[in-house]
């Protein structure tokens, strides 16, 4: 593939970011400098139902989003018309969701003449990691684990993912969130685990790591919640043991995430590996991932916690770098529920 490196400069980019239940903007400067990063979560609204409602979402960032933008340009110090380019997730997601932040998205820039880009939600993830004051050199390996993803690349530049792995069922993320369900302790479940975990000893219980082929690097997580679910039918009466259970649970999708995570970049003789996303705020997930990767001798780069969530910052940077790219949307640009990927190497979208 040709690249045109677009001559002109992106200084200040709006991200916006709706595609779950995070209602979200962001300006930032060159494409590592946050100058104001503003999420409204929606996490009390959909607490009752146990889950995100899509319809409850989609209403909530129609009311949400003109303000929460307002914001992030007050928070930044800049004017509507200073904004050099507008980037909006436009997948995966929720539909209805992601309409709403495309569709604010397309007519602010229409309104002043701004270069539009889509971005991926998860490459916006992996973009999160440039906004380190300490990111990795290209090429890195990426371990993004989420709510919706867990997934393996290799990425040799800003744009060029190399699909390594992912999981074959639950994500990592949603297995936190169906165990916190299954041991009645509310949504969202990675928080409320982590935690728990605190208080818990991750010895006294053993759940089963799931390594599928040892040496591929796709994941499977579904398992493990069967197995924290009839443990728990078993022993019904022990709500003390609850904080064993959550640290032994924690423990085991670790272990894998870690194991799999290093031997992705040992695979790739890599020596540098972003951890992102949403899981990637546990706090033994960094601990343990900090302390494999020192033994291993690689860098590990995980982004500060409120980076590894769901933000706009991290969807104004990738932005950044597509707009500089010239990967220009038109005012049709479409959303989509799930990422397809082409090949080995890229991402169709
Ligand atoms: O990246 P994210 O904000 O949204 C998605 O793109 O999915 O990730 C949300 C997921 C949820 O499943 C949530 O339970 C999990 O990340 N999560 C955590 C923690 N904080 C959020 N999982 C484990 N430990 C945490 N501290
Ligand atoms: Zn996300």
């Amino acid at each position: 593939m040709t690249k045109i490196r677009n001559s002109k400069r992106y200084n200040l980019v709006l991200g916006i970011e709706t595609s779950c239940d995070e209602t979200a903007a962001a300006v930032t400067s060159e494409g590592h400098t946050i100058l104001s990063n503003v999420v409204w979560s929606q996490v009390t609204i959909h607490h009752p139902y146990g889950g995100v409602v899509p319809e409850l979402a989609s209403r909530k960032h129609m009311e949400k989003i003109v303000p929460v933008v307002e914001t992030a340009l007050a928070m930044a110090g800049v004017d509507a018309n200073s904004i050099d380019g507008v980037a909006v997730t436009c997948g995966p997601g929720l539909v209805g969701a992601l309409l709403v932040g495309v569709s604010f998205a397309k007519a602010f820039a229409y309104a002043r003449g701004l270069p539009l880009t889509g971005v991926n939600h998860v490459h916006g993830h992996i973009a999160a990691i440039y906004l380190q004051p300490d990111p990795p050199p290209f090429p890195f390996v990426a371990l993004l684990a989420s709510g919706g993803h867990t997934n393996l690349y290799y990425v040799t530049e800003p744009m060029e993912f190399e699909h390594m792995g992912q999981t074959r069922d639950d994500a990592a993320g949603e297995a936190f969130d169906k165990v916190a369900k299954v041991l009645g302790l509310g949504y969202p479940g990675g928080q409320i685990i982590d935690e728990l975990s605190q208080k818990g000893d991750p010895e006294q219980i053993h759940f089963p790591r799931v390594f599928l082929d040892k040496t591929g690097f796709d994941f499977s997580f579904s398992g493990i919640k069967t197995a924290v679910a009839r443990y728990v039918s078993a022993e019904k009466e022990k709500m003390s043991e609850f904080p064993d259970i959550a640290a032994a649970f924690q423990e085991a999708v670790v272990d894998v995430l870690v194991q799999k995570g290093i031997s992705a970049a040992r695979a790739k003789a890599c020596e540098h590996l972003a951890l992102v996303g949403g899981v990637a705020s546990n706090r033994r997930l960094r601990e343990l991932m900090t302390k494999a990767a020192d033994e291993a001798g690689i860098a590990v780069h995980i982004p500060g916690p409120e980076l590894c969530t769901d933000n706009a910052a991290m969807i104004a940077t990738m932005g950044y770098h597509q707009l500089s790219e010239g990967k220009n949307a038109p005012l049709d640009l479409d959303v989509y529920s799930k990422t397809k990927h082409s090949g080995r190497l890229g991402v169709v979208r």
